[in-house]
């Protein structure tokens, strides 16, 4: 799960990286108060930064500097609603301005490949790190860390240097490595990148920009829920997540059900191929409901797939396995009773494969059941042909 700036910046204070004071507004009104804030303290010249969870803010017009506090409020109006990259701007960073002297970039990262942690320290920052180590790899220190060991003093101090942050950097970079690990193990984060890391004028070390992605995996230990904004996704993504779904929506017609990621995956490429032969119809969506396939499963996924305006026909592929067919196909009649007895329209073609354990009995109760909305086909090909077929229709 990635962060926005203002909660990476959080949690970096929550380990005592020095980071600038800042507040968030989702309102131009809100920016103008809090500036106001900062200049009552001091502090007239302030930046505002668009929130959205993609890097080039500042390229993109989404970082800008305001020398009081009714520019703040212009600034926020123009940067509030933005897009940036497919990312629209729900609320900005106000910050106070820092007075740079140089930028720098520091990451620490899971790197997968090696089985390892790694950190990345550049005296180049500022600018995107893979055009420097493109153009300059030299200037790019990679260092391996070890998880037993960490980041400590000596560590820290090594990757600073391999990374050539100049005398007057050492010090205070070398103590915010040290603490960005203690961040990146204490939040089971798998990446905490600072670009630009920063030397103030009067000698200090900033963490001035920052991104966190955190491991959804250690949810049962860490507080995921605070730092979600769910309500920021697809209305239908929302629904589905709170439901426990695994669904992505897609801009196609077929809805997709199926059981296991790697049947659902290759379900999207066979609807896909088969809607060229019908005017180019496409997957809706992606719908993994796991193993269980239980009728609520099942209703839950039908429900979402269903209230999708875009949807025309769906497709549920099952391969049975030790959840068998007759038990999807139980799941399936009385998902549909169970959104009918709702009130829910399920009128919409649905188009059913189901093969593997006990399909025969699926097949047969689908077929004893005879509900208007599905048919059966045997083969995942002629299934998709047919859902897209109807699609189209
Ligand atoms: N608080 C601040 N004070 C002064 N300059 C800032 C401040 N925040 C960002 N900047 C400048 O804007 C640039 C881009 O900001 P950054 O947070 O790195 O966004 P992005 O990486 O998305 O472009 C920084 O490299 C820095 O030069
Ligand atoms: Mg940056």
């Amino acid at each position: 799960m990635d962060l926005f700036e203002y909660q990476a910046k959080e949690l970096f204070a929550e380990y005592g990286v020095p980071v600038p004071q800042g507040k968030v507004a989702s309102t131009p009104e809100e920016a103008r108060a809090i500036a106001e804030e900062f200049a009552a303290a001091g502090k007239s010249r302030v930046v505002v930064k668009a929130q959205v969870k993609t890097g080039g803010r500042g390229k993109a017009g989404g970082v800008k500097l305001a020398g009081d506090a009714a520019e703040a409020r212009d600034l926020a109006a123009q940067i509030l609603g933005m897009d940036i990259k497919g990312h629209t701007v729900h609320r900005v960073l106000i910050e106070e301005a820092s007075d740079i002297a140089e930028e720098y970039y520091f990451s620490f990262l899971l790197d997968r490949a090696n089985r390892t942690f790694l950190s990345i320290c550049s005296a180049e920052g500022g600018v995107e790190i893979e055009e420097v180590a493109a153009t300059n790899p030299d200037a790019v220190a990679k260092v391996a860390v070890n998880p037993l060991e960490g980041a400590p003093a000596d560590v820290a101090a090594e990757i600073v240097r391999r990374g050539k942050l100049p005398e007057a950097a050492a010090q205070g970079a070398t103590e915010a490595v040290t603490k960005l690990w203690d961040c990146f193990v204490g939040k089971d984060a798998q990446l905490v990148e600072v670009n630009p890391l920063i030397l103030t004028g009067d000698g200090r070390v900033v963490a001035l920009d920052g991104k966190v992605t955190l491991d959804e995996n250690a949810d049962f230990r860490q507080d995921l829920e605070s730092l979600a904004f769910a309500a920021e996704g697809d209305p239908l993504e929302v629904k589905a997540k709170e439901k426990g779904l695994n669904y992505v929506k897609l801009d196609g017609q077929v809805g997709i059900i199926g059981n296991g990621a790697g049947l659902v995956m290759s379900t999207l490429d066979v609807v896909a191929y088969a809607g060229e032969a019908h005017g180019g119809v496409k997957p809706a969506n992606f719908l993994d409901i796991g193993g269980g396939a239980s009728a609520e499963v099942m209703a839950n996924g039908l429900e979402i797939i269903l209230g999708d305006p875009d949807v025309k026909s769906v497709f549920v592929n099952v391969f049975g396995g030790i959840t068998a067919c007759d038990a999807v196909a139980n799941g399936i009649v009385s998902a549909l009773e169970l959104l009918e007895s709702r009130g829910d329209d399920v009128s919409k073609p649905l188009v059913v494969r189901l093969d593997g354990n006990n399909a025969e009995v699926g097949r047969k109760i689908l077929n004893d059941r005879s509900h208007p909305a599905v048919r059966q086909l045997e083969t995942m090909d002629g299934a998709a042909d047919k859902a897209a077929e109807l699609a189209a229709k």
